[in-house]
């Protein structure tokens, strides 16, 4: 595994990584990271989890994890490791109990509406069984349509149930609830993409996506 400290890449073995592991009640992985500011929440607010957060562009990961990796008193966090990585090829982790996919653009964005298959499995396959997932889709890569949306209209509650649920159960992912989150719910999710939703409260901009795995 190739870690984030700062402008550093360093190898990480999987025996570290186990070893680590073995300290913490459960894993919270964070596919698609950006800048790192939602795992590094995450990882401040539950001590007793180890937080893995992992992006195809480590560049954007540099102040945080730099900090994450700090003394304690200079904001570090134990629980916390980031990964330069792909949702196509992930790291060999294992156990995660919980799965987070914010915001996702790409081919990341793609692989979350069904169009990879293998990249919903391959997520499921590093999940232990009844693993949670969230995954929270920005609207405006509907307004107007990004080319990684492809044919799918805008997502609604009812939609995604039709025809996101059948393909995220052909990879193991079990759709259970489908809605639009508040402005302040998705404050809280501290991720960085808020500030540039132009929130109103007269349109719904994020649709979270929550259910289990069981691979
Ligand atoms: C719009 S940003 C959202 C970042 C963060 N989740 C947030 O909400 O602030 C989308 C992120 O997905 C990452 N990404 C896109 N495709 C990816 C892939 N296949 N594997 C890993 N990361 C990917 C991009 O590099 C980018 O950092």
């Amino acid at each position: 595994m190739r870690r984030v400290v700062g402008k550093r890449v360093q190898e990480f073995s999987d025996a570290e990584f186990e070893q680590l592991r073995s300290q913490y009640d459960d894993v919270v992985l964070d596919v698609g990271t950006g800048d790192g500011k939602h795992p590094y929440k995450v990882a401040r607010q539950n001590p007793s989890r180890l937080v893995v957060a992992l992006d195809a562009d480590k560049s954007r990961m540099e102040k945080i994890s730099a900090k994450a990796a700090a003394k304690p008193a200079k904001g570090g966090l134990p629980n916390l490791l980031y990964l330069w990585a792909t949702a196509e090829r992930l790291p060999p982790l294992s156990g995660v109990g919980e799965l987070h996919v914010l915001m996702p653009w790409g081919s990341l964005l793609r692989g979350v509406l069904g169009s990879s298959p293998e990249m919903l499995r391959g997520m499921a396959a590093v999940c232990r069984p009844g693993a949670s997932f969230l995954v929270a889709l920005n609207l405006h890569a509907w307004r107007p349509p990004v080319p990684e949306v492809g044919e799918h209209p805008e997502p609604t509650p009812d939609s995604a149930d039709e025809w996101l649920a059948p393909r995220y159960a052909e990879a193991g992912w079990k759709l259970a609830d489908c809605r639009y989150l508040e402005p302040e719910e998705v404050a809280g999710l501290e991720t960085s993409w808020t500030r540039r939703l132009h929130s109103s409260r007269d349109r719904f901009d994020v649709l979270a996506l929550t259910g289990t795995i069981s691979p």
